[in-house]
């Protein structure tokens, strides 16, 4: 715990938990995922949270699923983050294996995280198997995000990324939301929910939902934010509304630099320098 919040240096005034909360049956809530500097650059001119996700393990460290990722990186991702944020709030993921044990192991690690990458909120997946430890964390002055429906870290348990809450499965949704909710998260993340569901969760609910698959009803939306600027292409899921195809963009770029180099067009004169001071290419 020895690293100086990001935010400890700047004049950030970031949107926090409570006005998060009170945004309820408002305008929706806008949410994507950052990883990086630049893309939280972006992200915070135009969203009110941005979510720093486990998926970063899939976009960009190339593993098969979010299993893999460790307190490490969410601590790198998570600093890179909250330094390219003004106002938009920073949530971090808590990785797998890191607050299942004991809600003492969740305080620290999420303690951490806090401390180390200057993020005002962390988001942990499951719903009543984890309200106890969502109640010691927000006692501690923790606030978390809920995370039911799919929850990708149970992908093997779940036996693939089903959808969540169809037919007599609906009712442990329910439960679960509530029991989000009683335990003191100051919102919830439905993944992959029917939107009916989600609808009637939205509408029982006084903390405010954040829909990934799960319709139009919920009090917000979010995205991995490479999967809508079409820079992660391995897996897309039917909830996906690729927004840009910028994978698309780059490989052209990359093709284009590639056909230069092996052709000798770059660099041209205008990218090199001249032998003395006062040359045209100084
Ligand atoms: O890890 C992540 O990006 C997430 C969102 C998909 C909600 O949890």
């Amino acid at each position: 715990m020895s690293a100086t919040p990001p935010t400890a240096q700047g004049a950030r005034r970031p949107v926090l938990p409570p006005e998060i909360r009170a945004r309820k049956g408002q305008a929706p809530l806008v949410v994507l995922t950052a990883y990086t500097t630049p893309m939280a650059r972006l992200v915070d001119a135009h969203c009110d949270i941005a979510l720093v996700g486990d998926s970063v393990g899939m976009v960009l460290h190339g593993l098969p699923s979010t299993l893999g990722v460790t307190m490490e990186m969410m601590i790198l991702h998570g600093r890179a983050v909250t330094r390219g944020l003004q106002r938009a709030m920073a949530v971090v993921d808590m990785p797998f294996g890191s607050y299942e044990q004991s809600p003492a192991q969740a305080f620290a690690n999420a303690a951490r995280l806090m401390v180390e990458t200057g993020a005002a909120a962390v988001k942990l997946e499951g719903g009543a198997r984890m309200a106890e430890t969502i109640a010691f964390l927000t006692a501690r002055g923790v606030p978390v995000m809920g995370h039911i429906g799919l929850t990708p870290q149970a992908v093997n348990t779940l036996g693939g990324y089903k959808v969540v809450g169809r037919d007599a499965e609906a009712q442990g949704v329910l439960q679960d939301a509530q029991a989000v909710e009683a335990a003191g998260a100051f919102a919830v993340v439905l993944e992959k929910v029917p939107a009916p569901l989600a609808g009637r969760l939205t509408q029982a609910l006084s903390i405010p939902t954040i829909g990934i698959g799960a319709g139009v009803d919920c009090d917000g939306q979010v995205l991995v934010v490479d999967d809508m600027l079409g820079t992660f292409t391995e897996f897309r899921p039917r909830f996906v509304k690729r927004y840009a195809e910028l994978g698309q963009t780059a490989d052209a770029a990359i093709a284009a630099f590639a056909a230069d180099v092996r052709a000798r067009r770059f660099p041209a004169p205008e990218h090199g320098y001249s032998e003395t001071a006062s040359g045209p290419a100084a």
